[in-house]
C-alpha cells in the first residue's frame, strides 16, 4: 500500500512457504523419475522428465484453484491464501520445463522455428483421435506466463485491481485448455488410466469447491437483500452482534458492507480492498484502522482511506445507531468520503 504500490513484503514465514514449494516439486519431480525407470526401464529420461513436469504443473494448478474457495468455505485457511502468488509463479514454472522439454524433444529436429512446428506439425483438427493437443497447451502456458509476469503488487496497482482481476480470471480458461490438452493428448495415445482417474477427480474436487463456495455466500446474500424491504436505511442488526474492533458483513443493494464496531462507535464501508478485493469484514481494527486480512492494507473507519501518505480508498456508508440496532443507509458514498461514526 502506498501512493504508486507497496510491494507485500518478504519474511521469515514468506521464505519457509517457498522453500517448502521448491523441496515438494523437486523430491515429486525424483520420486515421479526413479518410480518411472523401476516401472519401466526402457523409458528415456527426457520423456520421464516431461511427464513429471506436466503432472506436477497440473497438480500444483488444481491446488491454486481449489485455496480460494477453501478459504471462503473456513478462514483458519486463510494463510494459504497470503502466498498463492508464488505457488501459482512455480506452477508456471514447472509448466514451462514441460513445455520446454516437449519443444526440444519433439520439435528441434526438423526445419521450423520449434514454436511454428508445435503449431504446424499436425493440423488435423476436424479428428478427435488425433486432434493436436500441443497448441492447447502452448496457449495455456502463454496465458500462465502472463499471469506470473504480472503476479507482481507492481502490476496490481498499475494495471489497477479491477484489470488485474479480471487478467488473473483467466486462469480458468487455462484450466480448461490444460484439461483438453491432457485428455485430447495423452489420454488417446497412452489411455493412462492413473493419470484419467486423477483428473477426474482433481475436476471434480475444484467444481465442487467452488459451486459449494458460491452456494453458500449466494445464499447470504439473499438472506441480508429481504432485508432492504424496510425501506430507506436499513436494519442489519443489534450492535451487540458485532464484536469489539470486528465486523459483520451484510449486502446491501448487491454490494457487501463491512459494519465495524470500535470504541464505542460503528462506521460501514465497502468489503472490498483495494489490493486483491480481499473480505475487509473479515478483517480486524488494528492502530485504529480497518485491516485487511489477506495483506494487510489499511483503511481509515469513517473515511474508507488509506492512512497518508498512502492513497488507497474504499467507499464508505451513512450508519445511524437507533435503541441499540445499527442502520445503514444502502447508498454507497463516493470511496473515501468521510461519514460521522455512529456512537453506541
Ligand atoms: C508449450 C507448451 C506445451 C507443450 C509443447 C506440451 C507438450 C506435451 C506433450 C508432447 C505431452 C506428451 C508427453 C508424453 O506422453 O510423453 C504432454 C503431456 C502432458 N502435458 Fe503438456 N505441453 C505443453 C504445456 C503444458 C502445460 C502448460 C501443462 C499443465 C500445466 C501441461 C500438462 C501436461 C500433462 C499433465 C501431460 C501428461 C503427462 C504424462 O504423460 O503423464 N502441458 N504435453
Ligand atoms: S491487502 Fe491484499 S487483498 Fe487486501
Amino acid at each position: 500500500m502506498s501512493q504508486s504500490y507497496r510491494a507485500v513484503g518478504w519474511n521469515r514465514q514468506k521464505r519457509r512457504y517457498d522453500l517448502t514449494i521448491a523441496a515438494g516439486v523437486a523430491a515429486y519431480l525424483v520420486i515421479f523419475i526413479c518410480v518411472g525407470f523401476a516401472i519401466d526401464g526402457e523409458a528415456t529420461i527426457e520423456t520421464l522428465i516431461i511427464r513429471a513436469c506436466g503432472t506436477a504443473a497440473l497438480f500444483l494448478l488444481h491446488v491454486v484453484l481449489a485455496i480460494g474457495p477453501l478459504c471462503r468455505l473456513d478462514r483458519r485457511l486463510l494463510p494459504l491464501l497470503y502466498n498463492r502468488r508464488h505457488l501459482g509463479v512455480t506452477m508456471f514454472l514447472v509448466a514451462l520445463a514441460h513445455g520446454g522439454f516437449s519443444l526440444i524433444q519433439f520439435h528441434t529436429l526438423g526445419d521450423l522455428n520449434p514454436l511454428v512446428s508445435v503449431l504446424a506439425s499436425n493440423t488435423r483438427y476436424a479428428s478427435l483421435a488425433n486432434f493436436p493437443f500441443q497448441p492447447l497447451g502452448l496457449a495455456a502456458l502463454l496465458i500462465l506466463f502472463l499471469m506470473a509476469a504480472t503476479s507482481h503488487d507492481f502490476w496490481l496497482a498499475n494495471l489497477t485491481a479491477p484489470v488485474w482481476k479480471r487478467l488473473h480470471m483467466l486462469v480458468y480458461v487455462a484450466y480448461g485448455l490444460i484439461v483438453a490438452h491432457v485428455l485430447l493428448g495423452v489420454l488417446q495415445a497412452e489411455t493412462s488410466p492413473i493419470l484419467a482417474a486423477t483428473l477426474g477427480v482433481g475436476m471434480i474436487v475444484v467444481l465442487g469447491l467452488h459451486l459449494i463456495a458460491g452456494w453458500r455466500e449466494r445464499a447470504l446474500d439473499e438472506a441480508k437483500e429481504a432485508e432492504i424491504l424496510a425501506g430507506g436505511f436499513v436494519d442489519v442488526c443489534g450492535v451487540d452482534q458485532i464484536r469489539d474492533d470486528c465486523a459483520k458483513v451484510v449486502t446491501l443493494s448487491g454490494e457487501r458492507v463491512a459494519v465495524f464496531k470500535y470504541d464505542g462507535k460503528v462506521s460501514a464501508l465497502s468489503n472490498v480492498c483495494q489490493h486483491q478485493n480481499g473480505p475487509l469484514g473479515e478483517g480486524r481494527i488494528i492502530d485504529g484502522c480497518v485491516t485487511c486480512p489477506w495483506h494487510g492494507y489499511q483503511y481509515l473507519p469513517d473515511s474508507g482511506a488509506s492512512p497518508p501518505p498512502f492513497a488507497e480508498k474504499v467507499p464508505t456508508f451513512n450508519v445511524k445507531v437507533i435503541n441499540g440496532r445499527v442502520l445503514v443507509d444502502p447508498k454507497p458514498n463516493a470511496a473515501g468520503t468521510r461519514v460521522e461514526p455512529a456512537v453506541i
